[in-house]
């Protein structure tokens, strides 16, 4: 196994198997945009709380990560949740983005160059993109973190520019560590995602 992904393995073997939900602000502030029946994808899950809370929002959700460990702690959450999630386990520097189309896509600290391109086009007409994850200014708390992986000022902006963006916070604050966006790829016909 790849020595990066060992290190996921280990990290979530050392993680509380019976860890509570726990919902990222961003996706409960648009949780009436995201509520409906339709496919959505949760990248690089990790213990699946997004996955989780989509499915408990009526999504059919998919919990992807390199980490076996980790989405088995999510199915167990999903159980104590009441929800069922599928979960798939994938190395996304191999494998392309899922093929969709998908009512929602989620992807929260994690990020991919690479699958950020290929986001808008996994998006049904009328799909909703949430990721979230670390920009420039989180190196200053963390000069360890790898820079390649932390997103520039405006790099959401102008990666995303086909999408109708509904949030926006691209690193231009300082004060803010990790940049997002919520964003909708136009077209369709529903205010929620997957027609409720
Ligand atoms: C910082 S965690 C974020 C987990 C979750 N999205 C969250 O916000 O709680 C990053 C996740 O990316 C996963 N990951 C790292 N490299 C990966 C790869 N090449 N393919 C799939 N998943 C990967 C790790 O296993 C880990 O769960």
């Amino acid at each position: 196994m790849r020595a990066d992904i060992e290190r996921w393995e280990a990290k979530y073997r050392k993680a509380d198997p019976r860890q509570a939900l726990q919902v990222d602000p961003l996706l409960q502030a648009h949780s009436d945009r995201l509520r409906g029946d339709g496919t959505a994808l949760d990248l690089a899950a990790g213990a699946c709380h997004a996955a989780v809370y989509l499915a408990k929002l009526g999504l059919m959700a998919t919990a992807l990560d390199c980490s076996a460990t980790a989405l088995s702690i999510g199915q167990r959450l999903a159980q104590r949740e009441g929800v069922a999630i599928t979960t798939h386990q994938a190395d996304l520097d191999e494998t392309p983005l899922p093929t969709g189309p998908w009512a929602v896509l989620c992807c929260l600290r994690f990020l991919s160059r690479d699958l950020m391109t290929q986001m808008p086009g996994a998006l049904e007409p009328g799909g909703l993109l949430v990721l979230k994850t670390f920009n420039v200014h989180h190196l200053v708390k963390a000069p360890a973190f790898n820079p390649a992986y932390v997103l520039q000022p405006g790099e959401l902006e102008s990666t995303f520019v086909a999408l109708e963006t509904f949030d926006l916070s691209d690193g231009h604050d300082p004060a803010e560590a990790q940049s997002w966006i919520v964003a909708r790829r136009p077209g369709g016909c529903s205010e929620s995602a997957g027609g409720n």
